[in-house]
């Protein structure tokens, strides 16, 4: 099994992500790491502990950063709700799982006690990644790739050239785009693409009390130009590790705009770069995605 450590701001698609890895028959999760993001730390906390009570799973949870390294805190509650998870009423839960003390000392002791290297899983901003390469730089030693649901080649969703994640800490992505680790990208135009279908919707709400968790959370979701197919992101990042036939992957080199007025937290991706330092999906097989998605979500259902 991929020893696994999430970091994550749920944030709707964020829980369809957690939830996935959960019961991925690949992964043994360490531990989840709610950061700030779609909404404050507070909620996303609550939220992480309240799904782990939910699923009856029993990873520990940490709390990561309550705020980004440099950059002034964006907020998605427009999108996911005030807490963060509009759609749907979770149990509340105690603070069992909750591991006190610092997130990149306690990733950094997982990280080192693992016998086999460790993947990191990214799907909301990177502060805590950051953190971690910054305090414990030997870290990179035993982390076996980073995987991210962040970025854009094109248009951003935050701001005209930058996506959310990014957006939401530019300098964290920096480091650890420079980090030296193996880094694979499933970018916002992947996101864009593997929309869910009212249809869809339909299988998803089939799919036991988790299916119609997510589906709850799912119809909360409303886009902007009104196309009935909604777009969540986090979990094509997930599909990158369990489900790589489904992509098309080019090598890239990105660097993260931190100095532009108009281009704030734009990620740079070179295509043309000799000096690549991730992949990048490029293009996605709808149909093989959404059979990993609605299977995964049965898998996660039958627990
Ligand atoms: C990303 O931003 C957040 O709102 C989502 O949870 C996802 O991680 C998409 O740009
Ligand atoms: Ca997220």
């Amino acid at each position: 099994k991929q020893p696994l450590i999430i970091s994550t701001d749920p944030g709707i698609d964020d829980i369809a992500a957690m939830t996935i890895s959960l019961f991925a028959s690949e992964f043994d999760v360490k531990m989840l790491v709610p950061t700030w993001g779609n909404v404050a730390l507070e909620y996303t906390l609550q939220n992480t502990l309240n799904l782990e009570e939910f699923l009856h799973t029993k990873v520990p949870v940490v709390a990561g950063a309550n705020q980004p390294l440099v950059a002034p805190m964006i907020s998605a509650a427009s999108v996911h709700g005030k807490t963060g998870v509009a759609g749907y009423d979770f149990p509340e839960a105690n603070e069992q799982l909750l591991v006190p003390g610092l997130a990149a000392t306690l990733m950094h002791n997982a990280i080192m006690d693992s016998p086999k290297k460790v993947t990191l899983l990214g799907i909301g901003p990177l502060t805590d990644f950051a953190l971690l390469i910054k305090q414990y730089p030997n870290v990179v030693e035993n982390i076996a790739q980073i995987v991210i649901m962040g970025g854009n080649i094109g248009r951003g969703n935050h701001s005209p050239l930058a996506e959310y994640n990014i957006a939401g800490d530019p300098e964290a992505a920096q480091v650890v785009f420079h980090s030296g680790v193996e880094i694979k990208v499933a970018p916002l135009e992947i996101g864009n693409k593997t929309h869910i279908t009212p249809q869809q919707m339909e299988e998803i709400k089939n799919c036991g009390e988790v299916g119609k968790m997510l589906y709850g959370l799912f119809s909360h979701i409303k886009e902007p130009d009104g196309d009935p197919r909604i777009k969540i992101f986090d979990p094509t990042a997930v599909a990158l590790i369990l489900c790589p036939e489904a992509f098309v992957i080019k090598k890239a080199r990105v660097e993260i705009e931190l100095a532009g007025r108009f281009t704030y937290g734009a990620s740079v991706i070179d295509f043309m770069s000799g000096q690549p330092n991730a992949e990048v999906a490029v293009d996605v097989d709808l149909e093989k995605f959404s059979r990993w998605f609605t299977n995964s979500i049965n898998q996660a259902d039958q627990g």
